[in-house]
């Protein structure tokens, strides 16, 4: 069986974490393969960011773009851990974040056409088979973050989260050929988790 590889994105507090769980638990009772994999990656890049989307050390969005950009081609080719190892051995491959992060957060700051750019036409950057956008409003997932969480990023304000959504709107608009299904995350885990499994089988007449 081929690997087929699915993004999630939303903004923060979508509940991505949550329903990649139940992503999994469904592919694997299915007898699928499933790797789990997220953006920033474990790599020194991945640390930096981490570091700066804490608010320890202030960087550009362009900074922020190119640093991106390096860790999702480590992302991808890296031989042990990488995307493109397990789709090669056949695993389903489910990341939380990709490409359509970077051009909504850093495309907010920087440039949107530059960032589409040098992300879409990088040849180690796998294109996804599946974007499932968990779509909430910034106010809910203000509420989510707060109730959940004891540290809060750099994005994660109301007002912040809302251009965010706004833009990843912006960004679907310009990609008339990548498969992403907008989802509405306001729903009940299952009832999400429900919507999300009926686009996943959609997949399977595909591959
Ligand atoms: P993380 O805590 O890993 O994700 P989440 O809060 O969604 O569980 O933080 C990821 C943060 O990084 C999130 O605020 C979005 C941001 N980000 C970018 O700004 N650009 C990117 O390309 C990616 C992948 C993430």
């Amino acid at each position: 069986m081929k690997g087929r590889f699915i993004v999630f994105e939303g903004i923060d507090g979508a509940g991505k974490s949550t329903q990649i769980e139940k992503l999994r638990q469904k592919l694997v009772n299915e007898g699928r393969k499933v790797f789990i994999t997220a953006e920033p990656t474990a790599s020194v890049t991945g640390g930096i960011l981490r570091d700066a989307l804490a608010g320890n050390y202030k960087r550009s969005a362009s900074e922020l773009a190119a640093m991106f950009l390096s860790d999702r081609v480590y992302h991808n080719v890296n031989e042990n851990t990488g995307i493109l190892q397990a789709l090669e051995k056949g695993f389903d491959v489910i990341s939380d974040r990709y490409y359509y992060s970077s051009f909504a957060y850093q495309g907010l700051d920087s440039d949107i056409d530059w960032v589409m750019n040098m992300n879409l036409n990088c040849p180690d950057i796998r294109k996804p088979d599946l974007c499932i956008f968990l779509d909430l409003d910034a106010q809910k997932s203000k509420s989510r973050i707060d109730t959940n969480r004891a540290t809060i990023e750099i994005f994660e304000k109301e007002d912040v989260l809302n251009k965010i959504r706004n833009k990843f709107f912006d960004v679907f608009g310009r990609l008339p050929d990548e498969n992403i299904a907008i989802i509405d995350a306001s729903g009940s885990i299952d009832e999400v988790a429900e919507k999300i499994s009926q686009v996943v089988d959609s997949l399977n007449d595909q591959h």
